[in-house]
Parts: structure tokens; sequence; C-alpha cells
């Protein structure tokens, strides 16, 4: 119970988009922005100054009936342009779904519990194997599609049924 109550109660509904600006000020540096899931909402972020945006819908286990960051990434990734880099979470379990992400424009991948179902089943060892193994899938996959670089990989690469 108390963890399902941290868990309402660290949802902050008072936040507004000028905290969010004065956090980026103060900061000074580079700041990304997990959460982001519009188009509209990532031109926002590189308006107050966010450099990355973190496409996330922490992973559906709350809002399970939400779209998934992959899901709004190509619409995400057009609007951000050159302005910010785009990254995504949720429900990357095999490295074809990296791959995919990548073709669609994001920089990189989150991982949440691909690595903690490990990390309790079997420590850093087994932390350690998952991520070979993700590896090791990025890689077979990489040279089944003909690409020897992930910058090969694009949009052209994918096909939407
Ligand atoms: C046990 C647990 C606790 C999490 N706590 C937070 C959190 O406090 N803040 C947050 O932004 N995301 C949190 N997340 C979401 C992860 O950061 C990440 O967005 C999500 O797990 C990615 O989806 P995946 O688990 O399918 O890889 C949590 C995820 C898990 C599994």
């Amino acid at each position: 119970m108390s963890i399902s109550r941290y868990f309402t109660e660290m949802l902050d509904p008072s936040m507004t988009w000028d905290d969010v600006a004065k956090m980026v000020a103060e900061w000074g540096g580079q700041f990304c922005l997990k959460g982001v899931m519009t188009a509209e909402d990532a031109r926002r972020a590189a308006d107050i100054g966010c450099t990355g945006v973190i496409l996330s819908n922490h992973g559906g286990r709350q809002l399970d009936g939400s779209r998934t960051g992959f899901d709004q990434l190509a619409e995400v990734v057009e609007a951000a342009g050159d302005k910010l880099d785009v990254l995504m979470d949720g429900g990357v379990q095999r490295g074809t779904h990296v791959l995919k992400a990548l073709a669609l424009g994001a920089k990189a991948v989150g991982l949440g519990r691909y690595y903690l179902f490990p990390l309790a089943a079997a420590g850093q060892p087994g932390v350690e194997r998952a991520l070979e193994n993700l590896r090791v899938e990025i890689e077979r996959a990489m040279k089944l599609m003909g690409k020897t670089q992930v910058s090969e990989l694009s949009r052209a690469d994918l096909r939407f049924r």
C-alpha cells in the first residue's frame, strides 16, 4: 500500500509549463523532459529551452489504455526537427524494438522492466546477461536487414499494417 500511495501522491497536477521553464533556466545546461507524448508538447518543450524529450507513458503501468511512446514517435520526431533529441521508452524488450524506434528517428531508447526483472531475479549478472542478449539481438537483426550502422536505419525500413 505504501508504494501505491507514493506513486499516486508524487503525481503533482499543480505543476505547470512555467515551473518547467524555471527549472530549465536554473539548470542552465542540457535538459531532457520525460513524459512528453504529443508534437505540440514537444514544440513547447523546445520553446522553453529543453534540448531533449523522452516520449514515455511510464511503461503504461498506470494509464494502461494510453498510446505508447512508439505510437507517437514519428509525429514528435517530425515536430522536433533539429531542435530536440527525441528518446523513447516503454515496452522495449528485444533488439528489434530498439531498431524500430531508431528507424523512426529516436536517438535512443530507455529500458525499465527489461533490466529490473533480471536485476530482481539474478542481480548484476542478470542485468549484464540481459544487456548482452539485447546487443546480440540488435547485431543479428541488423545483419539480417543488411545494415552495418544504425545511422543507415530509416523509415523506409518499416511498414505499418
Ligand atoms: C517500479 C517502477 C518504478 C518507476 N518509477 C518511475 C518514476 O518514479 N518516475 C518516472 O518518470 N518513471 C518511473 N517508471 C517508469 C520508467 O522510468 C520507464 O518510463 C518505464 O519503465 C519504461 O517502460 P518499460 O518498463 O516497459 O521499459 C517506473 C517504472 C517502474 C517499473
